[in-house]
């Protein structure tokens, strides 16, 4: 991928995802529709997907890609280091990430961003790609975008409570 031209996909995919999530408040279904859109649009990936949080694990959630581990404990792992640090973890060659989980052998490189809610971390979006050093600081701050809109658009819903559409319940905020 040419590096001039990521800003411009970044931007791009937030339109996507802003449509795509738009009076719909299940966060499950946002989630699946944001790992799809991320695995498909986003060149060289083979694996795309969320771990939430679990008390002292991560759970797989909604994903793209080959079958991968279901649970990783916090501070294991490229996922777990994430989820502990609350910070973004960009990993140009998994080989030399200490403790790396490897779900599929084929992954060179890695990048997960962690979903912080009210200060607390609940989960990761995780991105693998085959390519060695597949992921720079623009593809971080672009993701880390896509996910800050994500959870802004969920901050104002109650969780926790059926899935229901918008539609049907905000005629009174509108
Ligand atoms: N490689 C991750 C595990 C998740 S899979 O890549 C989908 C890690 O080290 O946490």
């Amino acid at each position: 991928m040419i590096t001039v031209e990521k800003p411009e996909l970044y931007q791009d995919l937030a339109r996507q995802l802003a449509a795509l999530i738009e009076g719909e408040a299940d966060f499950i279904a946002n989630l699946a529709n944001t790992a799809a859109l991320i695995y498909h649009e986003l060149p060289d990936l083979n694996w795309a997907g969320f771990y939430l949080r679990n008390g002292a694990e991560l759970v797989l959630g909604p994903f793209q890609g080959k079958p991968a581990c279901v649970r990783i404990p916090i501070g294991k792992g490229v996922c777990g280091t994430c989820a502990e640090r609350g910070a973004a973890v960009l990993v140009p060659d998994v080989h030399d990430f200490p403790g790396h989980i490897a779900c599929d052998p084929e992954s060179r490189s890695e990048l997960v961003v962690p979903l912080i809610e009210n200060g607390s971390v609940v989960g990761v979006l995780d991105l693998d790609s085959p390519l060695l050093a597949r992921f720079d600081e623009i593809d971080c701050g672009g993701c880390e975008q896509l996910i800050s809109a994500l959870l802004v658009h969920h901050g104002k819903y109650p969780r926790g409570e059926s899935p229901r559409n918008l539609g049907e319940v905000t005629s009174d905020r509108r």
